[in-house]
């Protein structure tokens, strides 16, 4: 095959597929038997994040939901045991099903009856450190322990019905606050950045790359942890929102070529883009991932998710202010007639 003619064209994007009734799930019949082998995978996956040195950069209510979810380590829950912890606490239902990246479209409807999908496929050995694609580790570690509170669930609950109503560009930008908050956002507790996505949670590539950009900032003297934290990455973004946005829409323009290389080189990608753009790879710039406040206006230029990497992340002052900012812009659609 001639290279030239046929390009490697790799954008990021997981195909989302529509939920087919014909092969889900029933109500009566959600329960698998899962291999012995798919156990192994879950308690390895459970073990290389459950360790202290990455839990301690977990926010509170994660700790405290996982506690309330009484997940068996060695073992993959039912659905009947996660209902049996969720529902009743936050009214909440999961719901297996056979699609492993669900529609949005499909997943708001769900999310509209409160009914939480989880996807009935589990990661291989090959993706332990990583998959860009969720899978039902993602689903249950990540999201579930927080499903078990109220906080929470009003957050979800936001979603949907904004989702029903808006124009499809206000879809667009409603799945990146998403994305951005209940998928990979970040909170200030106690004055540290703490870990609040369930995709950071859950990946521990992930996890340990967000981890070390916190230390990042402290060792390059771009935050000083012995001061308010969030005033000072706030003033960082104000000075540099310019180029936050240039880069922005590079990594766009590079996504719509079908130019963002491998997930593994996504990196790489940016960087060459620093050059070229004439950024210096220094202060909010000088690490791996770009950490700035949960700022709607630069979320929602941001139009397309890219899955396999995230080059920036977003942090709240704190999760009560995360409910007022997605309330302020998913209310008043919500609320129209
Ligand atoms: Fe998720």
């Amino acid at each position: 095959m001639d290279k030239n003619q046929n390009p490697t064209v790799y954008t990021g994007d997981i195909a989302a597929e529509r939920i087919d009734p014909a092969k889900e799930y029933t109500v009566e019949n959600q329960e698998i038997v899962f291999s012995k082998e798919q156990h192994a995978i879950w308690a390895d996956l459970y073990a290389g994040i459950h360790q202290p040195y990455l839990l301690e950069h977990l926010c509170h209510e994660y700790h405290r939901g996982l506690d309330l979810l009484e997940l068996d380590p060695l073992h993959i829950p039912t659905v009947a045991h996660l209902n049996g912890h969720i529902t009743s606490r936050t009214g909440w239902r999961i719901e297996r099903t056979a699609v492993r990246y669900t529609l949005a479209d499909d997943w708001y409807k769900k999310f509209a009856q409160r009914v939480f999908l989880i996807t009935d496929y589990l990661r291989t050995r090959d993706q332990m450190e990583f998959t860009p694609e969720p899978d039902m580790f993602h689903d249950i570690f990540g999201h579930l322990p927080f499903l078990t509170q109220k906080f929470y669930a009003d957050i979800e609950d936001k979603f949907a019905p904004a989702y029903m109503k808006a124009t499809p560009e206000e879809k667009e930008v409603i799945k990146r606050l998403a994305w951005y908050s209940t998928e990979f956002g970040l909170v200030v507790q106690e004055n540290r950045f703490k870990v609040f996505g369930a995709g950071i949670i859950s990946g521990r590539k992930e996890l340990t790359r967000t981890i070390m950009e916190f230390y990042r900032l402290g060792r390059d003297n771009v935050i000083d942890y012995t001061r308010p934290i969030f005033p000072q990455l706030n003033a960082h973004f104000l000075a540099n929102k310019t180029n936050l946005h240039r880069i922005i829409d590079g990594v766009n323009a590079l996504h719509q070529k079908g130019q963002m290389s491998s997930a593994d080189q996504g990196w790489n990608v940016v960087l060459s883009l620093y050059q070229s753009l004439g950024i210096k790879q220094d202060g909010i710039f000088g690490g791996e991932v770009i950490i700035v406040p949960f700022d709607i206006e630069t979320i929602a230029r941001i139009p397309k998710t890219v899955y396999a990497f995230n080059p920036m992340l977003f942090v709240c002052e704190s999760l009560e202010r995360m409910d007022e900012l997605l309330e302020s812009y998913l209310g008043p659609i919500a609320a129209r007639i």
